[in-house]
């Protein structure tokens, strides 16, 4: 099913969502991500599915979310336009979720990979949280699941710097489960099959406690998130950060 920004497709019981703006590298627009809150709604839906793939088309996961719309917004619309609702969606899915990452997965491409279960990756895939290099930081998730799955110090690493890290680094931290040499779709498939054949209710139970115990109060902390991120789209900082990037010039930030 083409959704118009990623396409669904149901085969064998595994489902395979692909982000599909490969020109843009799968930067994540508004209308892509109300496409996969709907694309979740059907999934949950559909009783015949027992695992989920995601993957992005053009040899990278993405990019991080759409900067050219984001650029001149105020705090208002900043929380109005927050990736949390969906990536809560994926997230609570009552199945297991692989994301298959290539190339980029930036910022909120990289948020999205941290709500699946498991990240499959590529030798080439780059990981990381560049937002503060436009004047913000991961206001969908990121600050929360990051640090929780590789620590808090690696994670303020990650974002404080917003470089990127490789396929190998992600390993060793626990940001990536698997590594293989190309294309990590065949692999994340693999595993979606093997999961697909356990008791499906015991799974889900196994899902929904380990996320409860992981987590505790995850909600909390991401509406926290969201003020404080929401906030900072009232910053000049914001506002050059992303005009920088979309000039293509280096930000001069001035702390205000
Ligand atoms: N938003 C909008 N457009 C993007 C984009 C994004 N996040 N990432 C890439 N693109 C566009 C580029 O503007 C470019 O478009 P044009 O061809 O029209 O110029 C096209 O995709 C290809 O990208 P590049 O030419 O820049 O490719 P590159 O190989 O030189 O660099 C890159 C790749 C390092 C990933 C670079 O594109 C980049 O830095 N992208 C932005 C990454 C980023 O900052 N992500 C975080 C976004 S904010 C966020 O995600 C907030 C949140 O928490 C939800």
């Amino acid at each position: 099913m083409n959704y118009g920004n990623l396409t669904l497709h149901i085969h064998g019981g595994i489902a395979t969502i692909t982000l599909d703006r490969p020109k843009v590298l799968n930067a994540l627009s508004w209308d892509l991500v109300t496409e996969l809150e709907k694309a979740a709604a059907q999934l949950r839906e559909d009783k015949q599915v027992r695992a989920l793939v995601i993957s992005g088309n053009g040899g990278n996961f993405a990019a991080g979310a759409d900067i050219g719309p984001m650029a001149e917004r105020m705090p208002e619309e900043a929380k109005r336009y927050t990736f949390n609702s969906a990536f809560t969606a994926i997230e609570e899915l009552p199945i297991p979720s692989i994301a298959a990452v290539s190339g980029y997965a930036l910022g909120g491409g990289l948020e999205l990979a941290l709500a699946c279960d498991f990240r499959v990756c590529s030798e080439d895939a780059k990981l990381g949280m560049p937002e503060i290099r436009l004047g913000i930081f991961p206001g969908a998730g990121g600050t929360q699941r990051l640090p929780k799955l590789i620590g808090p110090t690696r994670a303020k690493m990650m974002i404080y710097l917003g470089d990127t890290v490789n396929a190998a680094t992600a390993l060793e931290w626990g940001l990536c489960d698997i590594v293989v040499p190309g294309d990590p779709v065949p692999e994340a498939m693999a595993l979606a099959g093997k999961l697909a054949e356990r008791a499906p209710i015991a799974l889900r139970r196994a899902k929904e406690t380990v996320n409860r115990g992981f987590y505790g109060d995850l909600r909390s902390g991401i509406a926290a998130e969201e003020d404080a991120w929401a906030s900072l789209f009232s910053t000049e900082d914001q506002k050059e950060g992303m005009r920088a990037f979309l000039e293509k010039r280096k930000p001069l930030f001035r702390g205000q």
